[in-house]
């Protein structure tokens, strides 16, 4: 899989995020077992807790559209390099990784690629 891609679409989805009160765009792809592809942004309310986080958005559409199995998944923010999944988000990656594992990818300060394994960064995840 090519995570330029990932990331590129990930970057273009940004743009659509609807974020007035923290003023934090973030976006999100995600790449399934079966190779489809699934962009999501965050979108805020004024009740703020109501807040959909972008890798979230991207993970409904894939389950939406029969998808269970995530290889890897972009991140990206114009505010901020690292953009990493929230504490959340891992939690609800972790729900569908693929067998192999899935891999996270952030955009560094020299605009490379890095990719990290959600085993890293949701070590003991829940599981039932
Ligand atoms: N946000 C995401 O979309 N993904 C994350 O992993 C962290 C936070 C959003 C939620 C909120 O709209 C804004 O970033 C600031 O927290």
């Amino acid at each position: 899989m090519d995570y330029k891609e990932l990331m590129d679409r990930a970057k273009e989805v940004s743009k659509n995020s609807y974020s007035p009160y923290s003023k934090f765009a973030v976006g999100a792809c995600l790449v399934t077992s079966n190779g489809k592809m699934y962009s999501g942004c965050n979108f805020e309310n004024s009740s703020f807790g109501m807040t959909i986080c972008a890798e979230r958005n991207a993970v409904g559409s894939a389950i939406a559209d029969g998808e269970r199995e995530i290889k890897a998944i972009a991140i990206y923010s114009p505010n901020q390099k690292h953009c990493y999944p929230c504490g959340a988000c891992r939690q609800v990656l972790n729900e569908f990784k693929a067998p192999e594992g899935l891999d996270v990818i952030t955009e560094d300060e020299n605009d490379e690629l890095k990719i990290s394994k959600l085993c890293e960064l949701l070590p003991e995840g829940f599981n039932l």
